[in-house]
């Protein structure tokens, strides 16, 4: 799942101004997120860390192989959804996310309503998350359900840049813009452009977006990779590279605690502290567990300031937009890719 950097108004630039202050709002979140009751009791620091970020990602694989297997043209959104996370499930794992199915010129963050009635057609991304106690794997990858070259063109762009990136990280030390250069050179030898605004993200234990970027171009960030895990994700488009915001999403996180008046509020609130704890959930998820009235719910705590909506992102010039990406884990000089089985 990706993140949107609030980029100034210049297309191939980015203010520094801007980036500070999206900096800072993401700090402030990760701080608020980590003094949430439920991570502190919920949370110990887990010995085994590396065998549950590894286990995520084989589930990862799996729920991505599967959901290769059965997307078809024509098929509901909202039944593609559910057979991933259900798969996700049942092999042990959790969702980190909302499965992310996102057409066309909608780059991300866009998960079926609970009562949805689209079908998948066009150039689909599919985004999803696997998570073993906080511990999280983030892959994503295209399809092409109308049989189009310019689609097939794009996701072949996707996918070479991860692969340019992944290999660049495995060399050894590198520089945060020597990954973006790897992604903006494949994407742009196949007369693409990078979505210059979405990038990929460090992933901390119950953090999707742990507080560093991966860029997508080079933005001549000299600093060192260090060891972590990182989920790294290009976008190639035939627009204009750069995403807005778009209508909102129904993917909401929880980024402080606090009180609301309303009962049912209340009772949803502490569900979604003890189910999702800082992870991204959508409104589908809610309504299955306490029917339609948990929509009003959920905008009682969006008032309140509890929560952020996520809003869907859209390509400027309405290009299309193909995605792929994976998880690295970096540890004692090694790199681990753990959402890909061949190494
Ligand atoms: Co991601």
């Amino acid at each position: 799942m990706t993140e949107k950097n609030y980029a100034g108004a210049t297309p191939f630039g980015v203010k520094d101004g801007t980036r500070m202050q999206q900096k800072s709002r993401l700090q402030k979140i990760s701080s608020s997120s980590r003094l949430l009751p439920s991570l502190a009791v919920n949370a110990p620091h887990a010995a085994n860390e590396s065998e549950q970020l590894l286990k995520a990602g084989i589930i990862a694989q799996e729920a991505v192989a599967y959901a290769r297997s059965f997307i078809k043209s024509g098929m509901p959104l909202l039944e593609i959804a559910e057979k991933i996370e259900a798969k996700i499930r049942e092999l042990g794992g959790k969702p980190a996310f909302p499965v992310n199915l996102s057409m066309n010129e909608i780059a991300a963050h866009a998960t079926p309503l609970y009562n949805e009635k689209g079908t998948a057609s066009g150039l689909l991304k599919v985004d999803l998350g696997v998570h073993i106690s906080g511990f999280i794997a983030d892959t994503a990858f295209s399809l092409d359900l109308d049989d189009n070259q310019e689609n097939k063109a794009l996701i072949a762009a996707a996918e070479a840049a991860l692969h340019a990136a992944c290999m660049r990280v495995k060399q050894g030390p590198v520089k945060i813009r020597e990954i973006g250069a790897a992604i903006e050179t494949a994407i742009k030898e196949a007369c693409f452009q990078p979505v210059q605004n979405l990038s990929g993200h460090s992933i901390e234990r119950y953090e999707i977006h742990g507080g560093a970027t991966i860029p997508n171009y080079d933005n001549a960030q000299e600093k060192q990779l260090l060891p972590g895990v990182y989920a790294i994700e290009p976008f190639a488009t035939n627009g204009l590279g750069k995403v807005r915001d778009s209508k909102p999403s129904t993917i909401y996180s929880l980024v402080k605690t606090g009180t609301v008046r309303d009962t049912l509020a209340r009772q949803v609130l502490v569900y979604i502290q003890e189910e999702y704890n800082t992870l991204p959930f959508c409104a589908r998820w809610l309504v299955k567990h306490f029917g339609s009235r948990a929509i009003m719910a959920l905008l009682r705590l969006e008032e309140a300031g509890l929560l952020h909506h996520y809003p869907q992102l859209i390509e400027l010039g309405k290009g299309k937009v193909a995605q792929a990406e994976h998880t690295l884990f970096i540890k004692e000089g090694k790199v681990l890719i753990t959402t890909a089985s061949r190494q």
